[in-house]
């Protein structure tokens, strides 16, 4: 295979001819000399080529696909070690610097179409203006940055629980059943309108379902990981969850995706040991693997966070209830829009409160009333909560949600009974409680919100290729 431009950037000079194929992201020139950047997105890096006395095809601009032979020099330049000192240059495709109209098309690509000039030609775009065009957009240095940190990250996540003896579990993406009993879930069907119009007329509306039944997509793959929990030990899931809720913010998607640790004879306390253990390596494994595009994030986009993975790397996670960061929150000198009580589902103003304010770092929240938490957590003996935790973060506030799962057969069955679930259909699930029931645990870490915390993006639209929120899919 040939070499990749973070590849050439390691090697020494004189290693003899090499060509380089990538995107132009400028050119400059002078009287004899031209000098073109070309950026491959397997580095942060451009590969600077430089054409002494050689002609320069006229083709060559910003966007453009290029194939430039030449030779690696040391360069006196700042910032680089070395350079290519080009022999030679193809254009594989243009991109037109100004807009090119239908009739003088015929060069481009001999469509003879218009073609607008190439969008991404200022050295910086607002992230808006780019969310426009997900699919140009990873050719800009923030993108490009954030799909590496992406990849690496995404590898971290295997690593960490290979090491750990989980198995990677591939959990049903359609499914019959709302894990998080939330009711924001889209529905999944094989019909067209005319075949839903019939069918109800007819008052046959799931026998016609593809499935005979109604089917949606997941928004979260546990209950299903807690099946091969109790069968497998330890295993996790990590796949994309959809949301149909219509809360419009910066930290949440209509499609995202989750990783999901689920772990038989696992006490509340070993998840959370579990989840810290987890952030922290992730953290050191981006820092390991990513420096340069951290040191990007580090001075464009938030300051200071290379520093701050670290600290929190160094640190101990404050552990607070439910009841004691409510008490942290009415004491706080400091007014809220929602007014924090106990029995509040927490809001992020509060959990930004609690990391930034009270603890200067990572808290995990335990033992949630349990009115605002899911039918499946373990109930503590007060009657009033659950063994919850949430990890809240500094900056993005809730990163990971998870419990200990009840493990009684009539403690859960009253719970759904009390939530008006349709406990037939959770037959399966209560099989686990009735058969060789075990403690277990689990907890589902957001991957964009992970992505963002790693790399200070403050939207989570721009940590993902392409983002699904409600009222948009590019
Ligand atoms: O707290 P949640 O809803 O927990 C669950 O789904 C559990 N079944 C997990 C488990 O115990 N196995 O979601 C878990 C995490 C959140 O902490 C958050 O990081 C992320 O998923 N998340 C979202 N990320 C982006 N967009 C959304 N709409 C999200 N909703 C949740
Ligand atoms: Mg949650």
């Amino acid at each position: 295979m040939f070499p990749l431009i973070k590849d050439i950037l390691a090697m020494n000079p004189d290693s003899g001819e090499l060509r380089v194929r990538g995107w132009v992201r400028t050119k400059r020139e002078m009287k004899n000399l031209v000098f073109v950047e070309v950026n491959d997105g397997s580095c942060l890096a451009n590969l600077q080529c430089t054409f002494d006395g050689i002609p320069v095809p006229a083709g060559l601009s910003t966007g453009a696909s290029v194939e430039i032979t030449g030779r690696l020099v040391a360069s006196p330049a700042q910032g680089q070690t070395v350079e290519l000192a080009a022999s030679a240059l193809r254009v594989v495709g243009g991109a037109p610097a100004e807009d090119v109209p239908a009739d003088g098309a015929a060069g481009n690509g001999g469509t003879g179409n218009a073609v607008r000039a190439y969008p991404l030609q200022k050295k910086r775009h607002s992230l808006e203006f780019l969310r426009e065009m997900p699919h140009l957009r990873g050719r800009t240095n923030t993108i490009g940055a954030v799909m590496r940190v992406r990849s690496a990250l995404a590898f971290a996540v295997h690593s960490f629980f290979r090491e750990r003896g989980f198995l990677y579990l591939h959990t049903p993406i359609i499914t019959g059943n709302d894990a998080e009993g939330a009711g924001a879930m889209f529905r999944v069907t094989a019909q067209g309108p005319a075949e839903t119009a019939k069918a109800a007329k007819d008052g046959a509306e799931t026998a016609a379902e593809f499935f005979g039944r109604e089917s949606f997509l997941t928004v979260s793959g546990q209950l299903e990981a807690e099946t091969y929990a109790t069968a497998l030990s330890r295993v996790y899931s990590f796949g994309p969850t959809f949301r149909a809720e219509h809360s419009n913010t910066a930290r949440h998607l209509a499609e995202f995706w989750m990783i999901e640790p689920e772990a038989a004879f696992f006490t509340l306390s070993d998840n959370m040991a579990l989840a810290e253990a987890f952030l922290k390596y992730l953290f050191s494994a981006v820092l390991e693997e990513c420096g340069n595009d951290l040191c990007f994030f580090d001075t464009r986009v938030e300051k200071g966070i290379i520093d701050n993975l670290k600290s929190v790397i160094d640190s101990r996670f404050t552990h607070m209830t439910y009841t004691r960061a409510v008490a942290e929150l009415e004491k706080a000198n400091q007014s809220f829009e929602y007014k924090p009580y106990w029995g509040c589902d927490m809001q992020s103003e509060h959990e930004k409160y609690l990391t930034e304010k009270v603890a200067g770092g990572p808290v995990i929240v335990t033992d949630y009333p349990r009115e605002i938490k899911a039918f499946y957590m373990k109930q503590n003996g007060d009657g009033k909560t659950v063994r919850a935790m949430d990890v809240l973060v500094p900056r993005l506030g809730e990163i990971i949600g998870g419990s200990e799962r009840e493990d009684d057969p009539g403690v859960l069955q009253n719970r759904m009974a009390e939530l008006g679930m349709n406990a037939e259909s959770y037959d399966w699930y209560l099989d686990l409680r009735r058969y060789g029931s075990v403690p277990h645990s689990g907890f589902g870490l957001g991957f964009e919100r992970l992505v963002q915390y790693v790399t200070g993006m403050a939207n989570i639209r721009d940590v993902i290729p392409y983002p699904r929120a409600a009222g948009q899919l590019y």
